[in-house]
């Protein structure tokens, strides 16, 4: 079984008058400059999944979005073609105005997101805003959960206000149902998501911070260790939180959306989509969460934007996206390059586009020391290596020559 987007077109929707962009069927990571878009791309598929979330966009009459998809071998185009859209241009006014199915194309077939649900296609990717905290809920028990179909609906709707705001998911539910529900004889699969979520769990950090489940009492809180402390889910750092709420949004969702013989995490396909996420992770865990997402959702297709160097710098061949400044027409697809060898400020200036780097107080208390060198000022230049030292990297080797400067003229001047 095969499930991930291959591309993206969206045409006077949003900001972009034009939007063309493909997508591999693993890691895509949407990278540039800020506001230059990588929100809106986002958007922009999960609008042509939930036309009645249309408010937040303008657009003009024209507009159309759609994206291709491949499910277990076959080309679906997914989305809205020209004249879905009534009232188009006016802020929060636009309104779904017909099912218009987007444009034919041989070998592919094309669907509106009602037709599909009608049809029970599974093609239902996953949308995650910035917000993943995990808030204290005190629970009651077991909960019903809803049918595929329900399911499916609910994922189809809830992309844009998920990009919007985010509605969390509910990990300790998911944990609760789970726990109590894997002896039992139908839950082999459930049983078998389980183990291999509990058993990944050290696989979620950079190697120094281990997370080990422990165990969930009658008071229904799960319980975990990490480095051998015992924590409640609530308590584990903002990392633990955002990452154990992507993981388990993740699981809930392959196990909500599909058929039960497609519900093995390792097997699972489908495309998840998740806005910024280096959101709360420390640097060293930006370097390490492309492998842990790798490792436990082997099969899964990401597309993500970041703004994090060194989630970048972790990327492999063809799995980065990058965006000029903000244009309104684009047509991108992944580049072979890699940035693995490059420095931090090097991806940050010629990726991210952050034009001034510098600390300001730096540079302007190294252009003072200059002059004072040249004007051979002894005291007004101790003063400014003083002042640098203060906010200067101890090994520093530009405070270094001027040290030598310094002493230099001191020379000289005793000298004189
Ligand atoms: N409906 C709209 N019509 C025209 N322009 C819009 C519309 N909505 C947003 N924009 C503009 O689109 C641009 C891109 O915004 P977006 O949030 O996608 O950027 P981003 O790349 O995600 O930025 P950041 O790095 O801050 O997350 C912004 O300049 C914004 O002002
Ligand atoms: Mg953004």
């Amino acid at each position: 079984m095969n499930n991930y987007i291959t591309h993206l077109h969206a045409q006077n929707t949003g900001v972009f008058e034009q939007l063309d962009i493909s997508f591999n069927k693993r890691f895509n990571f949407i990278v540039g400059p800020n506001g230059c878009g990588k929100t809106s791309i986002l958007k922009c598929i999960a609008l042509a999944l939930a036309p009645s979330n249309s408010k937040g966009f303008r657009y003009k009459e024209n507009s159309a979005v759609w994206f291709d998809a491949v499910y277990d071998e076959q080309k679906y185009r997914i989305g809205l073609g020209e004249g879905w859209v009534s009232n188009a241009e006016e802020y929060r006014q636009a309104v779904h105005q017909s099912w218009k199915k987007p444009p034919q194309q041989d070998g592919i077939i094309s669907y509106t997101v009602n037709k599909l649900e009608a049809d029970n296609i599974n093609i239902t990717p996953l949308i995650l805003g910035a917000y993943r905290r995990i808030e204290y809920q005190k629970m009651e028990g077991m909960h019903r959960e809803p049918s595929v179909g329900e399911q499916r609906k609910k994922y189809h709707s809830s992309g844009v206000g998920n990009i919007e705001g985010g509605t969390l998911p509910n990990v300790k539910q998911w944990m609760i149902n789970r726990y109590f529900e894997i002896e039992k004889d139908w839950a082999a699969v459930y049983k078998r998501n389980w183990e291999w979520i509990i058993e990944n769990l050290n696989n979620l950090g950079p190697e120094n911070c281990k997370l080990e489940f422990k165990n969930i009492k009658r008071d229904l809180e799960p319980m975990f260790t990490l480095q051998g402390i015992d924590c409640y889910l609530e308590e584990t750092s903002a990392g633990f939180q955002a990452i154990l709420s992507l993981v388990f949004a993740i699981v809930e969702w392959i196990e909500g959306t599909n058929e039960e013989e497609n519900t093995y995490i390792p097997n699972a396909t489908g495309t998840v989509i998740i806005d910024e996420l280096d959101v709360h992770l420390h640097p060293e865990w930006q370097l390490t969460i492309r492998k842990s997402l790798a490792t436990i959702f082997p099969n899964i297709q990401f597309i993500i934007t970041t703004h994090s160097p060194h989630l970048i710098a972790s990327a492999e061949a063809g799995e980065l996206i990058v965006l000029p400044k903000l244009s309104r027409k684009i047509c991108v697809q992944p580049t072979e390059q890699c940035f693995a060898g490059w420095k931090t400020d090097e991806i940050l200036e010629e990726i991210m586009g952050v034009t001034n780097l510098a600390n300001k107080e730096y540079s302007v208390l190294l252009n003072h020391a200059m002059d004072y060198v040249e004007q051979r000022n002894v005291d007004a230049l101790k003063e400014a290596i003083s002042q640098l030292e203060k906010i200067a990297h101890p090994s520093n080797t530009i405070i270094h020559i001027l040290k030598i400067k310094l002493a230099q003229l001191e020379l000289g001047d005793e000298n004189d």
